[in-house]
């Protein structure tokens, strides 16, 4: 894609069904998990992270994943993947064909430590297996890396740490690196010095932006970032999400949320507002609960 057709253009990762429900302490049958996915793929949004391959001991709500991507119908032109931690994960998403994966770090030893239980290196080192057996089988691989500005452990967390994870994540092969406001404390003036670190490393359509929404300020980091010359961004419908390693952080932007912004600031996503909505409407019935996006609580008025 040009750089001038890149300027117009913004990609959403929905991880909603990942990020969204691995954090929902009621359960959630893997039939309501298919039927969400299912309708995400109603939308438009092209890439979606369905669920993650990781210990169901860690993790409940993410069971049988690797099943769930099965029993999805396989569309060409939608992007579904799976979260793996290693390379059982891998070959677990490789077993049902999986042609996308994500791999997660952080850029705190504490937080890495708690979440996958190994230091920073080692998850590099496993990792590097994930990329060679990856490129044997032709499969792309995403890389998270968590804490961009700070750990629920460890504080504050240098932005040049967080450029140097990331750029051993893009050397080793991920096609893309996305950043995680894992707790949602970041605030755009910290968010822009984080961006202009990574940015001496890589350049801007290799990075993507995870913001958490906290504090309430995930919509103003996105803008931040769009004004750095980030354009790839992920979200869950319905504002869902959280990780179990970081006690008290909210979902992710919502969905709705960011696209109201991008469509509002001309910028395309390829989303259609009234399946977005039916979509975000359905999900927030199973849930029973209020949608916290403004932008779908406002829509919902008006219709
Ligand atoms: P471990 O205990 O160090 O692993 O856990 P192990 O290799 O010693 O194996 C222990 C057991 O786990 C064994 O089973 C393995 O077979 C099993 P047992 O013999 O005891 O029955 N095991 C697995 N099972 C299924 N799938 C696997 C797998 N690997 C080992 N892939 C492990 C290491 C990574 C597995 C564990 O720490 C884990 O599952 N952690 C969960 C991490 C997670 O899902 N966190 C949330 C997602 S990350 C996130 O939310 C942040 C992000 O959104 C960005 C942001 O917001 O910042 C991405
Ligand atoms: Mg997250």
């Amino acid at each position: 894609m040009s750089q001038a057709s890149r300027a117009d253009q913004v990609k959403i990762v929905e991880v909603g069904p990942r990020d969204g429900l691995q954090n929902e302490k009621q359960p959630i049958s893997f039939e309501q998990r298919k039927d969400f996915i299912l309708d995400l793929m109603q939308t438009g949004l092209k890439n979606i992270e369905v669920g993650s391959c990781v210990s169901a001991k860690w993790v409940p709500q993410m069971a049988r994943s690797d099943e769930l991507f099965a029993a999805l119908p396989q569309q060409p032109d939608i992007h579904l993947s799976l979260l793996t931690p290693n390379i059982k994960g891998f070959d677990a998403a490789l077993a049902v064909g999986c042609k996308e994966v994500a791999v997660f770090t952080a850029a705190s030893e504490s937080f890495t430590q708690k979440n996958i239980n190994c230091s920073i290196a080692e998850s590099l080192d496993k990792f590097a297996e994930i990329m060679h057996k990856a490129k044997q089988y032709n499969v792309k691989v995403r890389g998270y890396v968590s804490c961009m500005v700070d750990c629920p452990y460890e504080g504050a967390i240098d932005p040049r740490q967080v450029a140097k994870v990331s750029k051993q994540l893009f050397d080793m092969g991920c096609y893309e690196i996305s950043l995680g406001d894992t707790i949602g404390t970041a605030t755009p003036d910290r968010v822009k010095q984080v961006w202009q670190a990574c940015l001496s490393e890589m350049d801007s359509q290799f990075l993507a932006g995870h913001f958490h929404n906290t504090y309430g300020m995930a919509v103003a980091n996105t803008y931040q970032s769009l004004e750095q010359g980030i354009r790839i961004f992920d979200a869950s419908l319905a504002g869902l999400g959280g990780c179990p390693y970081a006690k008290g952080a909210s979902g992710n932007v919502a969905t709705e949320d960011l696209y109201y912004l991008l469509s509002r600031m001309g910028l395309a996503t390829g989303i259609d507002e009234a399946a977005l909505m039916r979509a975000s409407q359905n999900i927030s019935a199973v849930l029973q609960r209020k949608n916290p996006s403004n932008f779908a609580q406002a829509y919902a008025q008006q219709c």
